[in-house]
């Protein structure tokens, strides 16, 4: 690979010369401010390195007038008479870096104006150089940089001319203005001012960018002259780059070309061009080889994947050797297409597992770093006793498995809940919550229990509900468990026990036939001991004795159902949880000898009230008095 530098790169005479004026000034600065008129240079590097040593740059002419001792540094685009004037009149000392071709020109616009000549400066009007070199014009002057500015010159016929251009104009342009002027008959000199150096360095770059296959243009991107460098190069060589130092340059890009040429700008600062010239003596090969990693088995690197096929990756990964990740050190899911999960230009970290694999491939391994990253996630997580979250992916008999970062994780039936479960598949692809409570990679052996988590939910939640819960609060819960004596009401962490006594103001004969698992029920806190809540429905308001005195009063007629029979009387149910007794001997006025002898279980009988005994519960009936009533009642 050959480098070719251009002789013309960097500095030109005129920036070299005020550069070094700077740092000579600034080298015999004692107490004296140093100040430059504008930047001295199209490079902010320098610049700052500049101000690091002490200089002062004047960016506006309001800057400079605030100036009132010291000395001020022209730079080499020149300035107007006027300026050095300004800076005489406050004795102010002067030291002037005006580029000696640019200095040439102010002399002569200076004297062809004294000789009454009309000046035509041919440039760009905002640039400082043209604005300087007016400046030392008489006032028959103009500056044009178009034909459109010549027509609207006006200059008398009489009037003798003189033509100079800015240093840095483009000569095929400004040859074709002067045959514009030439052609309005004007008694014309026309003086080429342009500066060679310019020229010189274009001529050299276009020479060496037709015959590279790379070209590096170093310059700042604010500097025009390097900014037309890099048109030049663009347009005779296509792998053109601007760089404004050797660390914008990748040189990776340059790896398979021949011949690299090099130019800079005029602002382009020494240093840079000493590292240009140290990048042509050592070669490209040796400076890219430089420029690799070196790596290691084991290391872990970054790549990028620069080819995908269903079985291998291929990754750049900064080394001279590509990287390659065959389908087992991908996955362990010998059906997976690895053209589906990566693509080309994604980035990738893997684990290098043998620097050279025989063929020069570097192997690597993403598989195995992945499960080292999650064996230390869940390490971490066991250590931590942090709560885990991952869909269950399998029932197994004896528990479930779940995923955490493709780990699996095992959790065994008697870790899944609070309560023995027989049947686990409910949670299958369900989300769920543990803690690791053994971890043990080496025999591929990672616990996980969720039971500790609900027990110590529900202990959370029993200690919160103990401390609101008040006998005779009424509280919402829903059936958990029915049993022959009564029923399990799950009230939000606290199980409370619903008795079958306490389920109704009635009997209840079987509580499964009342009550099943899931029912909601408001139910009555009847008790609470320690850490048993009993539970009731028999609310008071519903008891059907507090108003018996009304319900039930001795003397009143009723009607009820025969609930149960004994030898000596039968039991009447006169409304949920009020049974009256019919004693045999009140059935009838007939003998009767049993009470199943008249009546059956169920059967509605009409009554009278003989007795009321609220103290007791107690209420005493008789069919017999309606029969004796009846006579009474037929004789009206
Ligand atoms: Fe002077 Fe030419 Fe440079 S005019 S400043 S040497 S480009």
């Amino acid at each position: 690979m050959k480098v070719k530098l251009a002789k013309t790169a960097g500095f030109c005479f005129g920036v070299k010369r005020a550069v070094d004026t700077v740092y000579k000034e600034l080298s015999r600065q004692e107490n004296e401010k140093i100040y430059t008129y504008g930047p001295i240079i199209h490079n902010e590097e320098v610049i700052k390195d500049m101000q690091r040593q002490g200089a002062i740059v004047l960016r506006t002419e309001e800057e400079l007038d605030a100036v009132t001792k010291g000395t001020v540094i022209i730079r080499s685009h020149g300035v107007e008479k006027r300026i050095y004037d300004k800076l005489e009149a406050k004795q102010i000392s002067v030291v002037d870096a005006t580029c000696p071709y640019v200095k040439k020109i102010h002399n002569i616009v200076r004297k062809e104006s004294e000789e009454g000549k009309f000046i035509i400066i041919i440039g760009n009007p905002d640039h400082p150089e043209v604005q300087g070199i007016r400046g030392w014009a008489g006032k028959d002057a103009a500056i044009i940089q178009n034909p459109e500015d010549i027509e609207k010159l006006s200059i008398k016929n009489d009037k003798k001319v003189c033509v100079v251009s800015q240093t840095t104009f483009n000569y095929k342009k400004f040859q074709y203005l002067v045959e514009i002027i030439s052609e309005k008959s004007y008694d014309i000199i026309v003086l080429n001012t342009i500066c060679n150096a310019t020229k010189e360095r274009q001529t050299e770059t276009r020479q060496i960018a037709e015959e590279a296959d790379a070209m590096i243009v170093i310059g700042d991107k604010h500097s025009s002259n390097t900014q037309k460098l890099f048109e030049i190069c663009a347009k005779a060589c296509k792998d053109t780059y601007y760089i404004q130092t050797l660390d914008d340059l990748n040189l990776n890009q340059l790896g398979s070309v021949e011949t690299v040429g090099i130019t800079a700008g005029a602002s382009t600062p020494n240093n840079i061009i000493e590292e240009v010239q140290k990048m042509s003596e050592l070669s490209f090969e040796q400076m890219l080889d430089e420029s690799f990693k070196t790596i290691h088995n084991g290391e872990v690197v970054e790549g990028t994947v620069i080819d995908v096929k269903p079985d291998e990756i291929i990754l750049n990964i900064g080394y001279k050797a590509d990287g390659i990740i065959t389908k087992s050190e991908y996955s362990n899911d010998s059906s997976l297409d690895l053209t589906t999960v990566v693509s080309t230009g994604d980035a990738m970290t893997v684990k290098v597992l043998k620097v050279n694999d025989g063929e020069g491939q570097v192997l690597l391994t993403y598989k195995r770093l992945a499960a080292e990253k999650s064996n230390e996630r869940l390490k971490e997580a066991f250590e931590n006793k942090e709560v885990l979250k991952a869909t269950v992916t399998q029932i197994l008999g004896g528990g479930l498995c779940a995923e955490v970062e493709g780990v699996r994780v095992f959790i065994p039936a008697s870790l899944v809940s609070d309560s023995y479960e027989k049947d686990l598949s409910k949670y299958d692809s369900k989300e769920i919550e543990f803690v690791i409570s053994e971890f043990n990679p080496r025999r591929n052996r990672v616990i996980g229990d969720r039971r500790q988590l609900l027990v110590a939910e529900r202990a959370e939640k029993q200690k919160e509900l103990f401390a609101r819960l008040q006998v005779g609060d009424t509280i919402e819960g829903v059936v958990k468990n029915v049993t022959d004596f009564g029923a399990f009401v799950d009230l939000g962490g606290v199980d409370g026990l619903l008795h079958i006594s306490e389920m109704s103001w009635g009997r209840v004969e079987n509580p499964k036939k009342v009550f099943k698992v899931g029912d909601n029920l408001k139910v009555l806190v009847k008790d609470i001991n320690d850490t048993k809540v009993a539970l009731s429905l028999k609310f008071p308001e519903t008891n059907p004795w507090a108003h018996a005195s009304e319900d039930f009063a001795a003397g009143s007629v009723i009607t009820g159902k025969v609930a149960r029979m004994t030898d000596f009387g039968a039991f009447v149910e006169l409304a949920p949880g009020v049974d009256a007794l019919l004693h045999v001997s009140q059935i009838s006025r007939a003998h009767v000898d049993k009470p199943s002898d008249v009546l059956s279980i169920g059967q509605e009988i009409q009554a009278k009230i003989v007795d009321l005994n609220e103290a007791e519960k107690k209420i005493s009936l008789s069919m017999k008095a309606l029969e004796m009533a009846e006579p009474a009642g037929d004789a009206q």
